[in-house]
């Protein structure tokens, strides 16, 4: 089985905040789990670096758009790897292998005559690098919905590509793929668009400089969004210096927020079917993180700093927050305060402390062995793995957080230093139990864990003296062999200052 998971390429006119790490970490750890489960997996991710923001962006930093566009895509390249992101493949849209396949691809379409000339005027966004209408705006104003800010009125000459005419195609997608968009209310904002009738979309710019040149026309730029879209394709033809596109075409799942949704959901798909390539299989749309309910984004100065979290809490602790505190595919808060809270509450009391108990009851009461005995909990892993299939990223963790509870009220039930006090044959055995029911499912909580917290999802297993058995067959309980090594650990999860 293959999969292929990509993130939005993130624009590199600003620095990466809290919201891009959510789709990286969001992807990574599904791109962990299908590992888990045995597939091969392309995970892809990068920066989207041409257009006139990135242009003005430069400028504004008094740096030509090439040096500009370095510096910055290597902080976000950075950032996934800080976030421990196992991407397979880090993408920039000026790389020259992308750049030559963008212009073969609109060529193609060019000399199939899938493109036509004509004049755009219009509202646009330079901040989106998207036309609007006069209703998709705020009004009075012509205030963009996305960014608050008035659009500029635009009048150019472009190629045009017929997304209109590609509307009973995407309609025949969407009904054949009830889960082409998850979730279902974003799959009928989707499909209502397309049947409320499709605009063309004007696929060159005449104004943008810095962009790859149209190849019959060079004094034009292929439209930024044309170019971004088609780093998923680009990417599998030469990311891992070989074609892999017989293996992990056509992408599995894309994900991203929903502002970007038409783009993804109907523009792309109809480029792919013009162009004679197979469609995505699935998108799925999350929502927003906001600051005291506005969108985080570096144009409401409203950021949280990943780096902070990471040099202060680790990179687990800012994944795991990532992908516990807002239900997945609905917008929610983020703050400081709530990291903290479930940093200390979830991470270092629920997970740790579980840890830190089962671990040291085993080296004091069976001298570091896991004796003999039967889970007496109740498993999870099949409810985690359904969550995971559907896309679930919370729920799955909500599940696995119920094992960890549950594994809490039974060291507490139990009480394994009080059975410890007797030498009653009953009393032994029951203590037996106990302690092989807290390492047995520690080590499978290491294993659910381990798509959202790695790093301590191994320490996890090693502390049970049984480090590397991440494959999902072991996620069932009762797996864990009796005699294994057993050593209390670091505290996974240290007391920091706030
Ligand atoms: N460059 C385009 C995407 C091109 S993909 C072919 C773009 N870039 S972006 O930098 O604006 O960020 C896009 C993605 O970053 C969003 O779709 C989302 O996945 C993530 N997020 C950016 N801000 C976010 C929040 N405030 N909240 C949640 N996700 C956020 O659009």
């Amino acid at each position: 089985m293959a999969f292929s998971v990509t993130t939005p390429i993130y624009y590199v006119n600003s620095d990466p905040h809290l919201g891009h790490a959510y789709t990286t970490v969001a992807g990574d750890a599904l791109a962990r789990h299908h590992r888990q489960r045995g597939e091969d997996v392309f995970f892809l991710t990068g920066t989207d670096e041409h257009g006139g923001n990135v242009a003005r962006a430069a400028e504004a930093a008094g740096m030509p758009p090439k040096q500009f566009c370095d510096e910055v895509s290597e902080r976000f390249r950075r950032l996934t790897t800080a976030m421990e992101s196992s991407n397979d493949f880090f993408i920039r849209t000026t790389d020259p292998e992308h750049e030559r396949r963008v212009q073969d691809f609109v060529q193609h379409l060019y000399h199939d005559g899938h493109l036509y000339e004509g004049t755009y005027a219009g509202l646009y966004c330079s901040s989106c690098e998207v036309f609007y209408t006069e209703g998709d705006l705020i009004q009075p104003g012509n205030l963009c919905p996305i960014h608050n800010r008035p659009v500029e009125w635009v009048e150019e000459k472009n190629w045009f590509f017929p997304l209109s005419k590609w509307a009973p195609k995407l309609l025949e997608l969407y009904d054949a793929n009830p889960d082409f968009v998850r979730p279902r209310a974003r799959y009928n904002e989707a499909r209502s668009m397309i049947a409320g009738g499709l605009e063309d979309v004007s696929f060159t710019r005449a104004t943008v400089s810095w962009g790859i040149p149209v190849p019959w026309e060079p004094s034009q730029t292929i439209y930024v969004w044309v170019d971004a879209l088609l780093n998923y394709r680009t990417a599998q033809e030469y990311g891992l210096g070989r074609d892999v596109t017989a293996e992990f075409w056509p992408t599995s799942l894309h994900l991203m927020a929903k502002d970007i949704l038409r783009l993804h959901g109907i523009v792309w798909p109809a480029m792919l079917l013009a162009a004679g390539y197979e469609p995505p299989r699935g998108l799925f749309v999350h929502g927003y993180f906001t600051t005291g309910g506005e969108k985080m984004s570096k144009t409401m100065g409203n950021v949280i700093d990943p780096f902070e979290v990471i040099d202060l809490l680790g990179a687990d602790a800012l994944r795991f927050y990532l992908m516990r505190e807002v239900q997945w595919g609905q917008d929610g808060d983020v703050t400081w305060e709530g990291l903290h809270r479930r940093y200390e509450g979830e991470l270092a009391n629920d997970l740790g402390n579980l840890v830190s108990r089962a671990t040291a009851m085993i080296v004091r009461y069976r001298e570091g062995r896991v004796p003999e005995g039967r889970n007496a909990l109740e498993p999870v892993h099949e409810s985690v793995a359904a969550r995971l299939d559907a896309v679930d990223l919370s729920g799955a963790l909500e599940e696995i957080w119920t094992l960890v509870r549950s594994a809490n009220r039974y060291v507490e039930e139990q009480q394994p230093w009080v059975l410890a006090r007797s030498d009653e044959p009953e009393q032994v055995r029951a203590l037996d139990d106990a302690l092989y029911t807290l390492a047995d499912t520690v080590r499978s909580l290491g294993v659910m864990l381990y798509p959202y917290i790695p790093a301590s999802a191994e320490k996890i297993l090693a502390a049970v003296g049984d480090p590397g058995a991440i494959t999902w067959e072991r996620a069932a309980l009762g797996t864990l062999a009796a005699g294994s090594e057993v050593r209390q650990p670091e505290p996974l999860f240290p007391r920091v200052e706030k």
